[in-house]
This record gives C-alpha cells, sequence and structure tokens, in this order.
C-alpha cells in the first residue's frame, strides 16, 4: 500500500457527528447544526466540522440535495459570541485567521457555488451570522413562525463577516436597511413576503413542504440543475456583455458534460416524436 493510500484509509470519511449531524433519507442528506443548548449559535468547531462536511457530501453519492436545519428549536443564533469572538480576540493571529477561514469557508466561499443543491430549513430563531449560510443555500423554507434579526446593532456591531453582502442579495434595500439599522425581529411569515426565504409554512408542515421541494430537485438533470444554479450566481455581478459571454460558455459545457444528453432528447420528444410539451414537466430522462 502506497503512503497515499494509507493516508486516505486513516482520515475519518464521515467527519461529522459531533456539532453537525448528518442522516441520508432518499438522496437528501439532513444537516443539522447541532448545538441545541447554544441555541446552533457557530462555534469554532461548529464551522471547522461544517467545513468538512461539506466537502464530505459534495462526493457523497448518498447526497443529492443538502437540507440545513438546527437541532432543538433553532435555526441558529449566528455566532457564538463567547466561543467565536471573546475566545479568539486575542488569540495568535494565525489561529484566528484559521477559524474566521473555516466559517467563511462554509458559509458562503463553498455553499454560495456549490455544486449540489440547497435548501435553508428554517425551523426556528435565527440571528446575525446565520443569515450568510442562509442566503447562501439556493433555496429557503422557514416555519412561518420562526423569529429572525439582524441583531448586530444591539450588540454594539455591525453585520460583518459578509452579513450585509448577503442580505442586499435577497432583500431590497429599504428592508435590509431597516432591520439592519433597528435590530427588530420579524416572522418566518414576513421573511417570505420579503423575500428572504421561498416560503413559509406552518411548523406541522415544514418537513414535509421541505421534502416534496427537495424531491422536486432531485428530479431533475443533476449536470444542468449544477450549471443553471452556479450560473444565476455568477451573472448576478457581471456585466450584461460577461454575462453573456459567460452563458454562453457555460450553456455549451453543461450540454458537453451531460452524460444524459438531455438537451437532444427533448428536442426530439418535442420536435419529432410531439410526445411532450416543455413549457409544463419535464422531458423524460434517460438514465
Ligand atoms: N453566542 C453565544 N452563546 C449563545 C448565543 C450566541 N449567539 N445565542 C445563545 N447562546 C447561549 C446562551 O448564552 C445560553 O447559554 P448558557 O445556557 O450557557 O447560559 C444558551 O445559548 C441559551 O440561550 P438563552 O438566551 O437562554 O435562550 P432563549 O431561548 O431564552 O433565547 C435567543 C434564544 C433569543 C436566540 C437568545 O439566546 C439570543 O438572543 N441569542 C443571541 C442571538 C444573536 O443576537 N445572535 C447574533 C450574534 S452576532 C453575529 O452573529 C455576528
Amino acid at each position: 500500500m502506497n503512503s497515499k493510500a494509507k493516508l486516505s484509509k486513516t482520515s475519518n470519511p464521515e467527519p461529522w457527528g459531533k456539532n453537525v449531524l448528518v442522516e441520508f433519507e432518499d438522496r437528501i442528506a439532513w444537516v443539522t447544526m447541532n448545538r441545541p443548548e447554544k441555541r446552533n449559535a457557530i462555534s469554532a468547531d461548529l464551522a471547522l466540522e461544517m467545513s468538512d462536511v461539506i466537502d464530505a457530501l459534495e462526493a457523497d453519492e448518498r447526497c443529492g440535495v443538502l437540507v440545513f436545519t438546527g437541532a432543538g428549536d433553532s435555526w441558529s443564533a449566528g455566532m457564538d459570541l463567547r466561543d467565536y469572538f471573546r475566545a479568539t480576540d486575542n488569540a495568535p493571529p494565525a489561529e484566528r485567521a484559521r477559524v474566521y477561514r473555516a466559517n467563511w469557508a462554509w458559509q458562503w466561499r463553498r455553499l454560495l457555488h456549490y455544486p449540489k443543491p440547497t435548501i435553508a430549513m428554517v425551523n426556528g430563531w435565527c440571528f446575525g451570522g446565520a443569515f450568510t449560510p442562509l442566503v447562501a443555500c439556493d433555496l429557503a423554507i422557514a416555519d412561518e413562525k420562526a423569529v429572525f434579526g439582524l441583531s448586530e446593532i444591539n450588540w454594539g456591531i455591525i453585520p460583518a463577516g459578509v452579513v450585509c453582502k448577503a442580505v442586499s442579495k435577497v432583500m431590497n434595500q429599504r428592508d435590509a436597511l431597516y432591520y439592519v439599522m433597528t435590530g427588530e425581529t420579524f416572522t418566518g411569515k414576513k421573511a417570505a413576503r420579503m423575500g428572504l426565504v421561498n416560503e413559509a409554512v406552518p411548523k406541522s408542515k415544514l418537513r414535509k413542504r421541505t421534502v416534496q421541494l427537495a424531491k422536486t430537485l432531485l428530479e431533475k438533470n443533476p449536470t444542468v440543475l449544477r450549471q443553471a444554479k452556479v450560473a444565476f450566481k455568477f451573472v448576478s455581478d457581471m456585466h450584461w456583455e460577461e454575462a453573456a459571454d459567460y452563458l454562453m460558455a457555460k450553456s455549451d459545457q453543461a450540454i458537453l458534460n451531460d452524460p444524459e444528453r438531455g438537451r437532444e432528447h427533448a428536442m426530439q420528444q418535442f420536435l419529432d416524436e410531439k410526445s411532450f410539451r416543455p413549457g409544463l414537466g419535464a422531458y423524460r430522462r434517460k438514465r
């Protein structure tokens, strides 16, 4: 056995189980922030573990869609003020940089352009730094009574990390600034009205609706789904000319990389066989 093989054998293939739990069900990976006694506040250990979990799930065939949720009655109470801020304030710069990097890695560097579809299932409290992974997930469904807040102003700090940037992507300026400046809370129902989440549903229907959405995503051509979501997110920061050129290249890439040759089958079924209406549903996939 060469040294490379030894290394992969000794490294833990499933890096979850402590601050993050993962369960698989019908190709949905339920990724649970697991510090309920601290309202799932994001500690350095949680960030490091989550970073590894996200990396591992990218290659895990049991996972076609990731759903991020929280243990207990919270999604996440944001950054752990004791563990992340106070404990690292006087830490050596390299250590401080390491834990901040781990947090940025999972919260947006990886999640924003993650190759698999991601859904935030907001089951309760959602504050401050937790807005970044919330926005970085592709889609979000909330308990209509979940409580959200950009509470940083109440702490005497600004919504940093990239929270301001994240909310500016999905909320309009008036709404975002209102909550950035007042620190008031709002419900899941209001979050849906403002476009911070896609939908708000009663708690009793939250999981069922999330599963339904995940199953819809699992039915799609995964190659094209990946390219579509990544392309959408990248072009929002591009000029029109750049976007047009990039999308043309991305479109070619999706076609070339698609083992199902979906575009070809769809055109055949619509133009030649006249066997489906693309406006009303998907082509028959040949897997
Ligand atoms: N950082 C560190 N510890 C936290 C955090 C947090 N963000 N949120 C909750 N906790 C801890 C509490 O200190 C407490 O710990 P203890 O049992 O050791 O005393 C435990 O979690 C439970 O908290 P309570 O306040 O008792 O829970 P309650 O259910 O009454 O209230 C609520 C929940 C509203 C979420 C409250 O904990 C709260 O306001 N938390 C802070 C939320 C916030 O402002 N987050 C943004 C942080 S700033 C940022 O993310 C950049």
